[in-house]
This record gives structure tokens, C-alpha cells and sequence, in this order.
């Protein structure tokens, strides 16, 4: 009669299982023992404090937990290295700080992290799962007596899934431990439907929650005069004007205030000035052949089909070959650049056309436009301003130039000694053509370059850019001195040295 015992752990009948009690907990702890010894393992201990060595008495085996622990941080680790390295050395390698994309010492943060996180999780559910939790009823709580376990009572439970359960032996083997009473627990009967009391609390409950939501669904739906709820108040209620109100602040009243005069809105700046041309727009325009106000037109895209404009002012169109020419302001005609055909000399008169040096020049002069170059330092000149441009000179343009001005920079120098044939030495600025030019012309050119050389209009602003003219003027005196540049009574003992 051995198949009955696997019948009743399908179907388990009304015996759910037998309860001891016990009066002290050394009596709980033989009968553990002893109930153990008999080979049943589906047992439990209720007891009011920890009593010490009721696991080994009940042959309860070490969890298995802190495998599950052990297996879940693994994988925490291993995920998260490998995310990482796949995220940031693969799928989007990315260069933070020059380290190598897979920079295992930046992913051990996450790899901590995401260990824990496993870890904590798994050793919680598996504990709960293991524990068989949770279990909204257990039948042994029918039993009133069974709330003295956690009183003054000790209680020993085998249960009837146990494998060798067998409701009669199991009761004289827990008389045989002395227990205070024996009871056989039974399955629950109670009814396994939920009150309709509950039922009825729970769908109320579930009703009220909805409100909040309802309430603000409405109030999007609708309108209302009234004005809003302020939790916050942030900027709501700032003081300000609104555009097209009146003001009392002003006496015009008017809320939109009107540009300070003189404002130029970023980008708007209306190249009318001659402090920021160069020569003046107006007078220029009223010269014959001038070039049209404001626009600044580059010599380049003028007179571009004139056959005399090989040299001209098209430099880039120069033959190749370096031509000595700095400090020999006397071979100007065989120059290209004294081809040039208006070099206005607008100190005198604007209209420079009539003093082109050479006749070939003329028909080019035709297409080229005339500027009315000022000759006057639009802004106040003074030390500082020369002391800019000496600063500025010599950051800018002396790599080039030099820092006489001859077109000896360094940078030229060294060109010139690697013999490369594109090299176009820089113009000397004492050439008596640039020292005729006048201050805006030389403005001119610093802001909009010449040929071979850029324009500085980028890297010097135009109070820069006249003091570098200024610091050029001196430089120019300083190698043409004359008897009238010295206080009287000192004599110019020998010609000026030129290097
Ligand atoms: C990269 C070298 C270089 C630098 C830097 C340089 N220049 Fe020049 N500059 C040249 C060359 C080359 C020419 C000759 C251009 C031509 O005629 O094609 C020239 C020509 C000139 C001329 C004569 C223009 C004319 O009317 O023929 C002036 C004036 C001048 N530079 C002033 C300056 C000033 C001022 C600076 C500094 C803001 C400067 N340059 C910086 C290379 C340079």
C-alpha cells in the first residue's frame, strides 16, 4: 500500500498537517531532533525568539541563495563590461580625453553598479521565491492557539507534502516528544471568494484616484474667466510694459523706445564712413570713372578687360619670378606695379589720373576706378596710437616687411633663400610710390590687402589698422628725414642710411 502516499500529495486531503506544542523551547529542540532523526524534512519551527541551533535540530540544509547572488552579480558585471566596450569602442566610438576607446578603468563604475544591482535584485526575489512568498493565507493561522508562538509557546509543524507523511504515525510520534497538545491542521475552507464589502471598498478607492485626473481633463477641455492657480510664480507677474502701451517712465509716453541715435544693429553697419573706407565715399562717387559709393569694390574685378592690366593691379597675375625691387624706387616704370595706372595722389587733388607715370598706363587708368583717398588721420593722433601701431606693425606686418619696412621680414628672407620662383617680395614701404600714397590709400591696402598680400581687415579693426598706417608714415619719415624734421640748429650730418 505505498501508491495511497502519491495520491494524497496530488490532491491533498483535508489534512494539511499536524502541529505540536511545546513549553519551553528544549523540549521543541529534542522533538526536532527526534522528528528529523524519523526522516521527515517537510518541517518547520514557530518560535516567540531565534532559538539557537533549531536549524541542524530541524536538518534544515544551507540555502542556496548566495549562489543566486553569486550568479546574478556575475552577470551584472559581465553586462555591463560588455555594453560598455560594445557602446563606446564599437557602436559609437567616441574620443573622450585621448583614452582608448575600450578604457576598462572608466567602466568599472557602471560594472560595480550594475552588479550590485543584479545582486540586490535576485537575492530578494529568489528569497521570496524559495520562501514560497508570497502567501496571502497560510491554514495554520485557523488555529487560535497557534498565536502563542509568538507569545510564550514553541510549536513544531510537519507538514502533510512531506514524502513520507503519514497522518497516524506522524501523531504518536509527536506524542512520544512530550508536546502540550497535538493538533492535526486542516486545509483552509473558507470561502474563496472576495467579500463584496471589499470588492465595493476597492472600486471606490479606485474611483477617487480617477478624480485628479478627471478634474484636470476638464479643465483643459473648458474655458474660464477666472485667472489660473500660481504654485509657481516664476515670471508671471514681472513688471513690464507691453508693446504699443503707454508709459509714465518717458515723457514721450511711448512704450517702444526709439534707437539711441547713433545705433548701428550688428551686421547693418552702413559703410559710409571714410574712418572705416579709407577715402570718402561721396566725393569719390562725383570723380570721374569713381568708384560707386559705399560698395567696396576691389581693384581686381575693375577694368578686367584692359589689355594694360597684366601687371596693373592684378597681382596675382604677376610673372613668377621675385623681382628686386625694394630699394630701388628708381626702375618704378620697368615695374609692373608702376604700371599701376592711378596711383591718386589725392593730397592734392582726388582726381590722380593725370599723373600716371607712364603713358602706356592710360587706357587702363579708363576703366580704373578713382578713390578720393583721404590725406588727413581721421582719428586724433597721439602716442598711443602710434604706440598701437608700432605693436601691431610689428606682429602683423614686419614677418614681410621687416621691421624697417624695406620687404625684408624673415618670412621674405627665407623665401628668397629657397630660391622658390613664386615668391613675390614684399614692397618696400620707403619706394617713393608708397611714400606719396596717401594715408587712406595705405588704409586701404592694410584692409584690404594687394596682390600677394591679404587683407588685415579680419585681424586688425580700423582704429588698428590707422594706427599701423601712422606707424608706417613713421617708419617712412624716419628713413627720409629732412632738415625741417630736426629742431632747428641741429644739421643732418650725412644723408639718411637706408639699412
Ligand atoms: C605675407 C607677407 C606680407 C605681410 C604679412 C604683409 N604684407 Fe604688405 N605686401 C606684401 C607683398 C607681397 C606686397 C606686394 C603686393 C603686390 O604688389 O602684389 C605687399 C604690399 C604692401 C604695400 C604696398 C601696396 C601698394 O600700393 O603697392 C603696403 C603699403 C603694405 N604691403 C603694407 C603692409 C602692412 C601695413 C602690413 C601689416 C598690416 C603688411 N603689408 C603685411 C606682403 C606682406
Amino acid at each position: 500500500m505505498s501508491d495511497p502516499k502519491p495520491e494524497k500529495k496530488v490532491a491533498p486531503p483535508k489534512a494539511f498537517g499536524w502541529m505540536a506544542e511545546y513549553e519551553d523551547e528544549n523540549q521543541l529542540l529534542d522533538a526536532a531532533r527526534k522528528v528529523r532523526d524519523s526522516g521527515y524534512t517537510r518541517t518547520d519551527a514557530f518560535t516567540p525568539f531565534p532559538v539557537h541551533g533549531i536549524d541542524e535540530a530541524l536538518g534544515i540544509k544551507p540555502t542556496v541563495l548566495p549562489w543566486f547572488t553569486l550568479c546574478a552579480g556575475a552577470t551584472g558585471t559581465t553586462v555591463a563590461l560588455t555594453m560598455q566596450w560594445w557602446m563606446n569602442a564599437v557602436d559609437y566610438p567616441y574620443i573622450i580625453s585621448g583614452k582608448p576607446f575600450a578604457s576598462w578603468p572608466a567602466f568599472i563604475p557602471v560594472a560595480f553598479e550594475l552588479t550590485v544591482l543584479f545582486a540586490a535584485f535576485t537575492t530578494v526575489f529568489a528569497m521570496l521565491g524559495l520562501n514560497g512568498l508570497p502567501k496571502f493565507s497560510n491554514p495554520v493561522f485557523t488555529n487560535p492557539k497557534f498565536d502563542r508562538f509568538s507569545d510564550d509557546r514553541f510549536f513544531l509543524w510537519v507538514d502533510s507534502r512531506d514524502k513520507y507523511f503519514n497522518s497516524d504515525k506522524v501523531k504518536s510520534l509527536l506524542t512520544d516528544t512530550g508536546a502540550a497538545t497535538i493538533e492535526e491542521v486542516r486545509e483552509d475552507d473558507s470561502p474563496t471568494e472576495i467579500p463584496k464589502p471589499l470588492i465595493i471598498a476597492i472600486l471606490t478607492l479606485i474611483l477617487i484616484t480617477l478624480i485628479p485626473g478627471a478634474i484636470i481633463l476638464n479643465m483643459r477641455a473648458s474655458k474660464s474667466g477666472s485667472p489660473r492657480f500660481h504654485v509657481f510664480f516664476d515670471m508671471d507677474f514681472q513688471p513690464k510694459k507691453k508693446t504699443q502701451t503707454r508709459t509714465t517712465l518717458f515723457p514721450d509716453g511711448r512704450v517702444q523706445r526709439p534707437p539711441v541715435a547713433g545705433t548701428i544693429a550688428r551686421g547693418e553697419l552702413e559703410l559710409t564712413d571714410p574712418y572705416y573706407l579709407g577715402y570718402d565715399p561721396e566725393q569719390t562717387a562725383a570723380l570721374p570713372g569713381g568708384a560707386p559709393a559705399q560698395r567696396l569694390v576691389s581693384f581686381q574685378q575693375e577694368g578686367q578687360a584692359s589689355e594694360a592690366d597684366q601687371g596693373g593691379e592684378k597681382s596675382d597675375e604677376r610673372p613668377p619670378a621675385p623681382k628686386p625691387r625694394d630699394t630701388n624706387p628708381g626702375d618704378a616704370p620697368a615695374s609692373a606695379d608702376a604700371q599701376t595706372p592711378s596711383q591718386p595722389e589725392a593730397e592734392t587733388s582726388p582726381a590722380g589720373g593725370a599723373e600716371e607715370p607712364g603713358a602706356e598706363a592710360a587706357p587702363a587708368a579708363a576703366g580704373e576706378p578713382q578713390y578720393a583717398w583721404l590725406s588727413q588721420f581721421p582719428i586724433s593722433v597721439d602716442e598711443k596710437l602710434f604706440a598701437l601701431g608700432k605693436q601691431k606693425f610689428e606682429h602683423n606686418c614686419a614677418v614681410c616687411h621687416g621691421f624697417g619696412g624695406y620687404g625684408d621680414g624673415l618670412v621674405s628672407q627665407r623665401a628668397l633663400n629657397l630660391g622658390q620662383g613664386y615668391w613675390l617680395q614684399p614692397t618696400s614701404l620707403h619706394e617713393d610710390r608708397i611714400q606719396q600714397q596717401p594715408v587712406g590709400r595705405i588704409y586701404y591696402t592694410i584692409t584690404h590687402g594687394k596682390g600677394k598680400m591679404g587683407g588685415y581687415a579680419a585681424s586688425l579693426n580700423p582704429k588698428e589698422r590707422w594706427a599701423v598706417v601712422l606707424y608706417v608714415r613713421a617708419l617712412q619719415r624716419s628713413q627720409n628725414a629732412q632738415q625741417e624734421d630736426v629742431p632747428p640748429g641741429t644739421a643732418l650730418t650725412s644723408a639718411p642710411v637706408a639699412e
